[in-house]
């Protein structure tokens, strides 16, 4: 279980990115989080892999603080950033996913058989010897998912997964997120665009102006949307139910 209480979070251009945030996200769920640009999705997240230490409050992954246990807490979290470019260190697909299971330590057949199973997980066993700057862009995104799966952490946060994607773009990446869940992770999913994961997730988020404006089941807080600066889905404005964005 991830357990935030009381987080403040200043920049050290004296930025206040969030103001007394308290949130708990229980194993298994798949949770939305949303809010208008600067709401401060990306610094919460971050937080939850210690990237980002807190100014006051606190954050714990299972117990574990995040601030005192980094790297125990970075196995259990694993974050795929928004800029996926960014997130791809390795020269070849293969090297780069084998370099989250490397660093924990792991080494001969013991590697090789984790990295190929990220790889066939995410479908890119014929893609392992490619140079990752020769990949289309949702080629990249899913090797940082795998990069990310190696590790087998229990839960996923994907930041704002669904920009620049065309529609069968939308379509894989929730197939994976769904896949993901199903498999029994914890998935956390940031995006200013409700519409397109309201259909299956657990529970939402709603921040505004570093603060938490509501959390609870996507029904009662679509009223909310509007109000804080996010677009509700076109669904609930016609007044039907939020329609997935691919058919299973
Ligand atoms: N590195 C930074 N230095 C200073 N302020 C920042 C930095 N990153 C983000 N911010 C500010 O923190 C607030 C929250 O940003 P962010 O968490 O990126 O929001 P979101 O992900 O919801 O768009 C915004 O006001 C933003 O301008
Ligand atoms: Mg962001």
């Amino acid at each position: 279980m991830i357990a935030i209480d009381h987080l403040n979070y200043h920049y050290p251009d004296g930025t206040a990115a969030l103001n007394g945030v308290s949130l708990r996200v229980a194993d298994g769920e798949f949770v939305l989080i949303c809010g208008a640009n600067g709401s401060g999705k990306t610094t919460l997240i971050r937080h939850l892999n210690a990237i980002l230490t807190p100014t006051s409050g606190t954050v714990r992954v299972n117990g574990l603080l995040a601030t005192d246990h980094p790297i125990q807490v970075r196995r259990q979290v694993g974050m795929l950033f928004q800029d996926v470019d960014s997130q791809l260190i390795g020269e070849t697909v293969r090297e780069d996913v084998a370099f989250g299971p490397e660093n924990l330590g792991l080494t001969g057949a013991e590697l090789t058989l984790r990295v190929d199973w990220a790889l066939t997980a995410m479908g890119l066993a014929h893609l392992a010897d490619k140079p990752c700057y020769q990949l289309s862009g949702g080629e990249k995104r899913r090797v940082a998912i795998a990069g990310v799966l190696a590790v087998q952490p229990h839960t996923l946060i994907f930041d704002e997964p669904f920009s620049n994607l065309d529609y069968r773009g939308v379509q894989d990446t929730l197939r994976q997120l769904i896949t993901l869940h199903r498999a029994g992770h914890t998935v956390i999913v940031t995006s200013h665009d409700v519409e397109k994961v309201i259909a299956q997730v657990d529970r939402v988020i709603l921040m505004d102006r570093g603060e938490l404006a509501a959390a609870g089941a996507p029904a009662a807080v679509l009223p909310l949307l509007d109000r804080h600066g996010v677009r509700p889905p076109c669904a609930y404005l016609a007044g039907i139910e939020a329609q997935p964005w691919f058919s299973a």
